[in-house]
C-alpha cells in the first residue's frame, strides 16, 4: 500500500505544505510572506503572525491540489529545526495538532538535511555519496550525503551564510529584502570590475563577515566621491558581489571535491537559485569532469516538498517522532 505523506514547512518567512506518496510529489504549495521586502529583513513577530494567518488555508489548498484528503494521510512531515522559533513553532504546534487528532505519526525533519533531498526529486538524482554545497540565508555547508540518513557535514561558515552576504550587501546598495535575487537581476546587466578581498579561512569552512565589511568602507569611499556613485554602477557593483560570493564558494567545493575523491556535486538552498553560481557550478564539472546536480528552481528556496522527500526516507528506516515534540532555533 502506497504511504501518502503530508509535509509542512514554516522555518522562515514561507508557509509551505506538500503531499507526498511513496516519494513522489503531488502538490508543493509555498506561500511567501512579503511583508519584509520594505522592513529590510524578516521580522520575528511578523512572520509568526503571518504562518498562524496562512498555515490552514496552504494545508487545505495542498490537500485539494493532489486530491487528497486528510483519512488518506499516513504521517505528518515537519520542519523543526532550525529556523526562527516562533516561525517553527507555528508548525510544529499544528502538525501535533493536526497528528493527534488523525491519530497518524509525525516525523520530524532538519531544514538543511531536508535541501540537500530536493536533489531527490525527480528522474535524474545523485548516487552516494555525493558533495553538496547547501547555501541559504541562515546556512552555508558542505556536506558528505553518504545517504538520506547520513549526512556529514565537513565545511560550514564561521559568521555570515552566503545568502545574507547577498542579503547585507544588497540592503548598502538600497536594494529591498531578500536582495540575493535583485542581484542576480542586476548583475546580467554589468561586469564584475571590482574586486574585494576574499576571507583567508583554512579547512573547508567559510567565512563573509569581512566582504560586508570591506564592501560597506568601499561604498563609503566612493560615495564621498561621487554621491550617484550607487545609482550609476548599481548593475557594476550587483555583478561583482556576486562574483567574489560565488568564487569564494566554488573555491571551497574544489577543494573539498579533491580531498574526497567525490565527483558527485550537488547544490542546494535559496542561494543555489542564483544563475551565476549555476553556470559556475556546470563550468566546473566540465572542467573537472564531475556530475552536476542541481534542483529545480521551486525546490532550491524554502518549500514542503524537500521536507516530504526527507520525510518519505524517515518514515520507511521507522524513525517517528511523538507528541514531546518541540520547535529547536538551532
Ligand atoms: O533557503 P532559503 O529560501 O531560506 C533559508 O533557509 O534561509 O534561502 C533564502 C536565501 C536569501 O538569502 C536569498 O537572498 C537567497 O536565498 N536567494 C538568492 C537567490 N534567490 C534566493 N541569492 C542569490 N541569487 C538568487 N537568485
Ligand atoms: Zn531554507
Amino acid at each position: 500500500m502506497a504511504t501518502t505523506l503530508l509535509a509542512i514547512e514554516s522555518s522562515c518567512d514561507d508557509t509551505s505544505a506538500a503531499i507526498i506518496r511513496e516519494g513522489k510529489i503531488l502538490s508543493n504549495i509555498v506561500s511567501s510572506q512579503h511583508q519584509h521586502v520594505l522592513l529590510g529583513g524578516v521580522v520575528p513577530e511578523i512572520a509568526s503572525r503571518a504562518h498562524v494567518e496562512m498555515i490552514l488555508p496552504v494545508v487545505e489548498k495542498a490537500l485539494s491540489d493532489s486530491q487528497v484528503t486528510t483519512s488518506d494521510l499516513d504521517a505528518i512531515a515537519i520542519t523543526s529545526s532550525p529556523g526562527l522559533l516562533g516561525s517553527l513553532h507555528v508548525g510544529v504546534t499544528f502538525a501535533k495538532s493536526m497528528a493527534l487528532a488523525l491519530d497518524i505519526p509525525l516525523i520530524e525533519v532538519n531544514h538543511m538535511d531536508a535541501h540537500i533531498m530536493a536533489n531527490l526529486i525527480g528522474e535524474d538524482k545523485p548516487t552516494f555519496p555525493f558533495l553538496c554545497l547547501t547555501v541559504s540565508g541562515g546556512h552555508t555547508q558542505i556536506s558528505i550525503v553518504h545517504s538520506p540518513l547520513d549526512i556529514e557535514i565537513i565545511g560550514r561558515t564561521i559568521d555570515d551564510a552566503a545568502g545574507e552576504a547577498f542579503d547585507k550587501s544588497g540592503k548598502l546598495l538600497g536594494l529591498p529584502y531578500p536582495a540575493g535575487p535583485e542581484i542576480d537581476r542586476w548583475a546580467q546587466l554589468g561586469k564584475p570590475v571590482y574586486t574585494f578581498p576574499k576571507p583567508q579561512i583554512v579547512a573547508l569552512d567559510f567565512s563573509f563577515s569581512g566582504l560586508k565589511t570591506s564592501f560597506l568602507y568601499f561604498l563609503r569611499d566612493r560615495l564621498a566621491e561621487d554621491p550617484s556613485f550607487i545609482e550609476h554602477k548599481k548593475a557594476d557593483l550587483c555583478a561583482s558581489l556576486q562574483h567574489t560570493i560565488t568564487d569564494i564558494l566554488m573555491q571551497k567545493l574544489e577543494k573539498a571535491a579533491t580531498e574526497t575523491g567525490i565527483k558527485n556535486i550537488a547544490l542546494a538552498g535559496g542561494v543555489a537559485a542564483n544563475s551565476a553560481l549555476r553556470s559556475l557550478l556546470k563550468e566546473k564539472g566540465a572542467e573537472h569532469n564531475w556530475e552536476i546536480f542541481i534542483p529545480a528552481m521551486q525546490y532550491c528556496t524554502d518549500n514542503a516538498a524537500m521536507i516530504g522527500i526527507q520525510g518519505y526516507y524517515k518514515m520507511h528506516a521507522g524513525l517517528y517522532a511523538d507528541q514531546t515534540l518541540e520547535a529547536s532555533p538551532k
